[in-house]
């Protein structure tokens, strides 16, 4: 997309495409945006093109990760301190807000903002002024206000982690970054595009098998992961990459997607029953499910949502016959729970 443009931000999947269009069309205002998805996915980047897009792109855009500063000092990253305020406060200083004034301001990780400062926050919210830390005069600041968040405000909201009032303020235009693994249309795109961006004097070619298995795997780090895989891969490669030059979590992937496309393709091919196809999607979910909680049945159970009893009849079971479609992934794991 935008080849051209400010931020380049490679796409050619349909929801994404709608979500761009989506952005350009209130980029220009100055409403309030929430960018939700998955770490990886592309929030940053994307605050970055709203802010680029906009009448505000000569201006300051301030990015600062919530979650990556402590608490008791948020206050005066974010609104200044004045002289005096604190030990050690020997000169007053700006907070990030006031240098965002006639820009934007990128609140990212805002899920991991401490209570204390969510009131904070709200005010400045309701009031566009604040005062600094020591302060008395109050400041007013135009900035524009992205924020992002890796998990689904709402949520929290109903837990009574995050403030409802604030919810409202952030919420006013949300968008939802699909993740990587429900984009898979994208993984060739941006595999070329890494490649050619990473080695732009290299000719490299990915083997049928070597994209098949990147397209298959779950990307659990989004588009960050991707990058870093590819920028590995090819640093090491000439010519072909194959599928044995990729990294082992991507070649013996046995995630969910995997077990199902497996599962699919022996449906079609092989001609087995539906129950065939169902004993072997269960019975590697479970197997599955107890090698990523290194063993732990409560843990395993959990993830799949079910009881510990429930999973320990189909472990029982599982454990006595063989799928007929996928070779048997048990391991031995000692009891932990
Ligand atoms: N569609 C895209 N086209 C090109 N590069 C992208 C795209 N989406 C993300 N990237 C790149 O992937 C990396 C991760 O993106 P970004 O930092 O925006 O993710 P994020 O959602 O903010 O992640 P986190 O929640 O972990 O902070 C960055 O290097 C970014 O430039
Ligand atoms: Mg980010």
């Amino acid at each position: 997309m935008r080849p051209d443009g400010p931020v380049n931000i490679i796409t050619q999947n349909e929801a994404m495409r709608t979500l761009i269009s989506r952005i350009d069309r209130i980029a220009t205002t100055n409403s309030t945006v929430l960018l939700i998805g998955e770490t990886g996915v592309g929030k940053e980047i994307l605050a970055e093109y709203i802010h680029k897009t906009s009448d505000r792109s000569l201006r300051p855009l301030i990015k600062v990760s919530l979650s990556a500063v402590p608490s008791e000092l948020l206050p005066s990253e974010l609104f200044g301190y004045e002289k005096g305020a604190f030990t050690g406060a020997r000169e007053s200083r700006k907070g990030l807000f006031e240098m965002a004034h006639t820009g934007s301001i990128f609140l990212d990780d805002i899920d991991d903002v401490p209570m204390d400062m969510q009131v904070k926050l709200l005010r400045f919210l309701e009031n566009h002024e604040f005062r600094r830390v020591g302060g008395t005069v109050p400041i007013p600041v135009d900035v524009r206000i992205i924020s992002a968040s890796k998990v689904p405000l709402e949520e929290m909201v109903k837990r009574k982690s995050f403030r409802e009032d604030l919810f409202y303020r952030l919420n006013v235009i949300p968008f939802q970054i699909p993740p990587l693994r429900e984009r898979r249309d994208d993984i060739p795109l941006l595999t070329e595009y890494f490649a050619r961006h990473y080695q732009p004097d290299k000719k490299l070619h990915f083997s049928p098998e070597a994209m098949s298995a990147l397209i298959a795997y779950r990307w659990p780090g989004n588009i960050r992961e991707m990058r870093n895989v590819i920028q590995r891969i090819i640093a090491f490669s000439s010519g072909t990459v194959r599928k044995q030059d990729l990294p082992p979590e991507i070649v013996y992937d046995s995630s969910i997607d995997q077990i199902v496309i497996a599962c699919k393709s022996c449906f079609l091919n092989k001609n087995l029953k539906l129950a065939d196809v169902v004993h072997c999607v269960e019975s590697n979910l479970i197997f599955e499910a107890l090698k990523k909680a290194g063993g732990n049945q409560s843990e395993a159970a959990r993830m799949l949502q079910i009881n510990l009893s429930t999973f320990r009849d189909k472990l029982a079971k599982y454990s006595h016959e063989t799928p007929k479609c996928l070779p048997k992934q048990k391991e031995h794991f000692p009891e932990k729970n």
